[in-house]
């Protein structure tokens, strides 16, 4: 049965998509890997959903980038991801959300989940003093998204924010755990524990993985905010909203990446183990 179809118009382009339905995957993407913390608790949450992962390695890291740079990959991810008839799109990449997530939510015609809300939420609960810190790529921080979020939901928080460029290429290195993520921590966030905030968002997706560095540098009394489950649970709440859960079986999971999958499946292992298996290599 051929399913219908729907159009959305992006700078001039068009976006078409097939109708979803609840047995449509969830679509994901991020600039490389570091969506996969995202993706990893999506599955916790909903395993009955079909996921497809997008990690847009070639062109990754996004944080460097400049605006118009990150809104075009970003509305070139969400268009791989229509093609393949997803029924939602997250945005597993805080650098993408804080440029494009309203750009794109007003031009798809799924819905757009993206991770900096979910974060502010989370964050929010955690603060009993109301100093809250963020850290994030240098555009992210740059964008200023995460301080106009908590200040719309309370005016009197102080936000106190840094960029942590080097965090990535860590992560990315599997250097989570020794002397030089230690060092790289504490160079990056004597400031922010100075500042006597109590929670701190870890607002870019690769930053999970270095909870422990962290973690230790700041001390049990801040708490480290992790968007991750918090935009799992909105994906499951607007898929019940709009009646697209899907109700039995169990997901299937794809990945496709824009260059060297090998080094993603690797990468992808330790954020996912197993299920990072195979991915599809697409051309940019
Ligand atoms: N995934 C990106 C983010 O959450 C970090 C990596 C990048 O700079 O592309 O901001």
């Amino acid at each position: 049965m051929s399913r219908a179809k729907s159009t959305a118009r992006v700078d001039g382009r068009a976006l078409t998509h097939e109708l979803a339905s609840r047995e449509s995957a969830i679509g994901v993407f991020d600039s490389g890997i570091g969506g996969l913390t995202v993706l990893q608790r999506i599955i916790e949450a909903l395993p009955r959903e079909n996921t497809i992962y997008l990690g847009d390695t070639a062109r990754s890291p996004y944080g460097t980038k400049s605006v118009e740079t990150v809104l075009r990959y970003s509305f070139e991810n969400a268009e791989f991801l229509l093609e393949k008839g997803v029924k939602l799109v997250v945005v597993a990449c805080n650098t993408s959300t804080a440029v494009a997530l309203e750009a794109l939510a007003e031009n798809l015609s799924v819905p757009v989940i993206g991770v900096i809300e979910p974060g502010v939420r989370r964050a929010l609960e955690a603060t009993r003093n109301r100093k809250i810190g963020v850290i994030g790529t240098e555009a992210t921080i740059q964008s200023g998204a995460y301080t106009r979020a908590l200040k719309m939901h309370d005016a009197k928080i102080e936000v106190y924010s840094r960029s942590c460029p080097l965090f990535v290429p860590l992560v990315e290195e599997g250097w989570v755990d020794n002397v030089v993520a230690e060092t790289t921590a504490e160079a990056y966030l004597g400031s922010l524990k100075r500042s006597g905030i109590d929670s701190l968002i870890l607002g870019c997706t690769h930053y999970p993985l270095l909870k422990k560095a962290i973690g230790d540098f700041m001390g049990r009394n801040v708490a480290l905010v992790d968007s991750a489950e918090e935009t799992a649970k909105e994906v499951r709440a607007v898929l019940k909203q709009r009646s697209l859960a899907r109700e039995r079986g169990r997901g299937n999971h794809s990945f496709f990446v824009t260059d060297a999958p090998e080094r993603f499946i690797k990468v992808g292992h330790r954020f996912l183990g197993e299920q990072v298996d195979s991915a599809v290599r697409i051309e940019r």
